[in-house]
């Protein structure tokens, strides 16, 4: 039995020298630690001995599985201290990597357009004002001399919500609003949503407007011309042609219709213009007397200027856009461009 020991104990020794792994190690601690491991067939052989025997070869059993014991439990914690380094260098932070990319979001072009108009005019000393998307009746047409059953009322395709009341149609309604509560001198811009029963390539059922009126004393249409000429060419650039055309609003008088030299083909002629070489921006004129005595101005002494502005349509002719719902349809591939 002495013998086997030693058989064991060289075995053992030259196993545990060659293991380089954890796997292995644990097989063998299993083949002579373990429940059918050598060092408990050597305690069962024990019982057989005589007493003598028993107390010489049990210490020499408990000396091997001492030696077992003590080599495996180094070994052990080696590998253990090893395979640590190894995860911990595999998860070390490289500080030299490049890191990973937010992607954080951006403001709507809508949006953005109507920042850089209100930037403009704020910078013109205009302050901004907000009114209400439902408005009455009275606001968004009696008080700007559009009475019942006047034809200006077709022009705009109106939702009614409920009996007196509509989804304005425009932004003028804020003028009425604000020349209400306040009294002149006033310069106002009024950014805000609109509504009309529209909808194809260059219309949707809303739509953005901003809303501008200046009352003062001696306020002239050359304000008026200078006004437009100074926004339109900050927004197109300076080199930008306006002109104005003489046209109908029942809130101004007179009115223009403004118009800006193609963006598109500079004045040459394009689809976008219908070969005219110009392009519509926006309504304006000089506040119609019928609307200052609605809020209680005294038209002999205030005159004023008001212009109304679509932001889809000054945003899809500043970059080049040919169907306004591309605006709607929150695609990110579109919205990304901006
Ligand atoms: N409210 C008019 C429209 O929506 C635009 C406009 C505003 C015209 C102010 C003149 C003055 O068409």
């Amino acid at each position: 039995m002495i013998e086997t020991i030693d058989k064991h104990r060289q075995d053992f020794d030259s196993r545990i020298h060659s293991i380089s792994t954890p796997e292995p190690l644990k097989q063998l601690r299993i083949d002579f630690l373990g429940k059918k491991g050598c060092v408990q067939a050597l305690m069962k052989e024990l019982r057989q001995a005589t007493p003598d025997e028993k107390r010489q070869l049990g210490k020499l059993i408990n000396d091997f599985k001492q030696h077992v014991e003590n080599l495996l439990g180094e070994r052990e914690d080696d590998l253990g201290k090893s395979t640590n380094n190894q995860t911990s260098q595999r998860e070390s932070f490289d500080t030299t990597l490049p890191g990973k990319k937010e992607t954080p979001g951006t403001l709507h072009p809508i949006t953005q357009v109507m920042e850089e108009i209100k930037t403009i005019f704020l910078g013109l000393g205009f302050q901004v004002e907000e009114g209400p998307e439902i408005e009455t009746d009275y606001y968004n047409f009696e008080a700007l001399n559009i009475p019942k059953d006047h034809p200006a009322r077709d022009m705009q395709d109106t939702f009614y919500v409920d009996g007196d009341a509509v989804l304005r149609t425009h932004t003028s309604p804020v003028q009425i609003h604000v020349m209400e509560n306040r009294e002149p001198p006033l310069r106002i811009i009024a950014p805000g949503k609109v509504y009309r029963c529209d909808s194809d390539v260059s219309h949707t059922p809303m739509f953005h407007q901003i809303e501008g009126l200046m009352v003062d004393e001696n306020v002239s249409f050359s304000h008026l011309k200078g006004i437009m000429s100074i926004f339109l060419q900050e927004v197109f650039g300076k080199e930008t042609k306006v002109r104005f055309r003489p046209s109908f609003f029942p809130f101004t008088c007179p009115s223009a219709e403004v118009d800006i030299q193609c963006v598109i083909c500079r004045g040459k002629g394009c689809r976008v213009c219908s070969q005219t070489g110009w392009v519509e921006i926006l309504g304006a004129g000089m506040v119609d007397p019928a609307v200052f005595k609605c809020v209680d101005y005294d038209p002999e002494k205030w005159t004023g200027f008001a212009f109304g502005l679509g932001i889809e349509r000054i945003s899809m002719l500043k970059y080049g856009i040919n169907d306004i719902r591309l605006f709607f349809e929150n695609d990110l591939r579109f919205l990304k461009q901006f």
